[in-house]
Parts: C-alpha cells; structure tokens; sequence
C-alpha cells in the first residue's frame, strides 16, 4: 500500500511514519511540513496527490497550538479548515482513503461523563471550531474517511524544542516550578498507541461482510456497515486533571511532585473545556483496538525517550 502522511515532522506525523514503515511492502511518502507541500495551496495539493495517487492518506498537519490560532485565526483556518478541504478534495480524486486527525476541542467540555462519537460539537474557541467545520467537509467530500477525535498527545517525537515532555521534566529536574490546570480534565494519549490504531484501522481487511459484522455488533449511526468508515474517538484509556498528569509525570521520570502547582485553565487567549475526557468504546467494538491506560502509556513513553527514574 502507498501512504501519504501530512505533519511528518510533528509529534503524531513522526509516530504515524515509523508505525508504516514496520510494515513491508508499504511504501510511505512523507510531507513533513509547509516548506515541502503547504496544504492551503489547492493547486499544489491536488497535483501532488493525483501524481503520487495514495490508498491512504492520514492527515496530521496542522496549526495545533490552541492559544496561536486564537491569536491568528486566519491562519488557523487557513491551515486546519482549507487545508483539510484540499486534501480531502485531493482524496476524493484519487479514490484514496482518508485519516483526518481531529480534536477533543470539538466539545464544549461541560458534560460530566465521558465525550462519545455520538455527542454534539460545539467548540470554545477557534482551534475547535476549525477542526469541527474540517470535518463537516471531509464528511460531505469524501464515502471514504476515518475521522479520529484525539485528546492532548505525549510522545518523544516531533519538532526539537516543542515536546511537552522534554520541557517539563528539564524545567523540574533544573528545579524549577511547573504548573498545570486543575481545573481541565482528559484522557492524556500516546502519539504511538494512535499511530498504532491508525496503522490498524488502515489496514483491516474488508472480507466482503462488512467489518462490523465481523465483530459481530450493529452498525453505530454514522459508521459504516462495510468497512467501519466514519468518526472515531481514539485514546488511552482513563481521564484526569492535567496537574495530576504532569504530578505522574514527575513521579514516573523520579522528579520532586511538590515542584507541580495547580493552575487554573483560565487566563488564556483560548478558551479550554472542563473535561473532554473521551470514550473509545465505538473504536474496540468496531476494531478490538482496547488502547491501554494512560498512565501504563506514560511510563513507556518516558522509557523509550531514557527519561525514567
Ligand atoms: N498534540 C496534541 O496534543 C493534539 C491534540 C489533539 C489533536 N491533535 C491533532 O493531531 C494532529 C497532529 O498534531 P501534532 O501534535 O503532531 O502537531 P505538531 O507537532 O504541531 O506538527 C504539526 C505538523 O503540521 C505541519 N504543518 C503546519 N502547517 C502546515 C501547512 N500549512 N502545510 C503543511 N504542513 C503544515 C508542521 O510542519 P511545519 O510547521 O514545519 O510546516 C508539522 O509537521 C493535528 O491535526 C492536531 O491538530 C494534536
């Protein structure tokens, strides 16, 4: 299979790359950023897809800091919205399969329980906003589409200076204080437990059935009955507050907890939902992809970037 993957260079893009690469017989063409392809150029998106003509295409690139959207919307907009509808333009001439990588901002964060496919979208700032009106376009473009909502990710790849990760345990271990909201609850995920499902979705095979019917389960509405396209709620499994995250974190990498302040999410120029922790439910039933606890995630993710205590 020959696979188009958009953000190569950023934490999830990277992810996405190494997990398709361990397949053989794949071949991976990798857009790493606006100085190789800028997806807000329709023309340069479309000629590029037609001569590469991909079975798939997972689409990471974006504008993913939610404050800089807020502050720049035309360029959020450009490059989540536009661009999401020149590549899923782009798919629709070339009969490939889409992934589109969207976001728990798509919710207003104000249900108690946890976010399910199902739950109706009403974005709290720009970012959001750009990425639910992305997939109404993918939506209404494309028969051919997985729409993944992920929460925040963590992971050791991406662009130097820009991992969370990295940053926030050098600021504790140099002694230096950290805080992080209280007050905003999610279900912190793996970039590489998504670039495995994303790998797994991509190729699970249509034996003339249907999928679902395979798992022997009814179709969820909006899913469909043959091939499990639709929208999927894809992360690790469990919720918290993002203080206790960064708490587990400095557990987890041998740092000093006290070193963690709890903070508000208020008091930036976005505003954040109280709690987008996300339900995968539709994502095992529809796949068997049961994504493992966050903090067992954590701890990998800390082994494999050699920052464990
Ligand atoms: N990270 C999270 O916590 C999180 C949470 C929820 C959803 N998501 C979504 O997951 C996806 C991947 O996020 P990520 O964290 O991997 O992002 P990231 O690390 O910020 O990487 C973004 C990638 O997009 C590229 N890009 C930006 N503008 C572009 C343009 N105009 N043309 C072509 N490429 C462009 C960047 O390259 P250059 O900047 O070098 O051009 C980079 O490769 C995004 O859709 C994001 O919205 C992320």
């Amino acid at each position: 299979m020959r696979a188009v993957v958009t953000g190569a260079r950023g934490l999830l893009g990277e992810e996405v790359v190494d997990w398709l690469e361990g397949n053989e017989g794949d071949q991976v063409i990798r857009l790493r950023g606006r100085d190789e392809l800028d997806i807000a150029d329709t023309q340069a998106v479309v000629s590029f897809m037609r001569r590469v003509k991909p079975d798939f295409i997972v689409h990471c690139a974006a504008e993913r800091d939610m404050d800089a959207a807020e502050c720049n919307p035309r360029n959020a907009y450009m490059v989540n919205y536009f661009g999401t509808w020149n590549v899923a333009l782009a798919a629709g001439l070339c009969d490939s399969l889409m992934v589109f990588i969207s976001s728990e901002a798509v919710y207003d964060g104000k249900k108690d329980t946890m976010y399910t496919e199902d739950d109706p979208k009403n974005p709290l700032n720009v970012y959001g906003r750009s990425k639910a009106m992305a997939e109404e376009e993918v939506k209404s473009l494309l028969d051919k589409y997985f729409i993944l909502r992920v929460p925040i990710l963590f992971g050791g790849k991406g662009r130097t200076g820009d991992n969370r990760i990295l940053n926030t345990v050098s600021a504790l271990r140099s002694g230096e204080c950290v805080t992080a909201p209280a007050d905003q609850w999610t279900s912190p995920t793996y970039a590489r437990d998504v670039a495995m499902a994303i790998g797994r979705m991509t190729r699970t095979p249509d034996d003339g059935h249907g999928l679902l019917a395979c798992h022997g389960v009814a179709p969820r509405r909006g899913a469909s009955p043959e091939t499990g396209y639709g929208v999927y709620a894809v992360a690790n499994k469990g919720k918290t507050s993002r203080y206790e995250f960064v708490c587990k974190l400095a557990e987890l990498a041998g740092c000093k907890r006290s070193y963690v302040r709890p903070g508000s999410r208020e008091g930036k120029p976005a505003r954040r939902g109280r709690n987008t922790a996300l339900d995968c439910a539709c994502l095992e039933r529809t796949f068997g992809l049961d994504l493992r606890p966050w903090e067992d995630a954590l701890s990998e993710c800390l082994k494999s970037m050699g920052l464990s205590s």
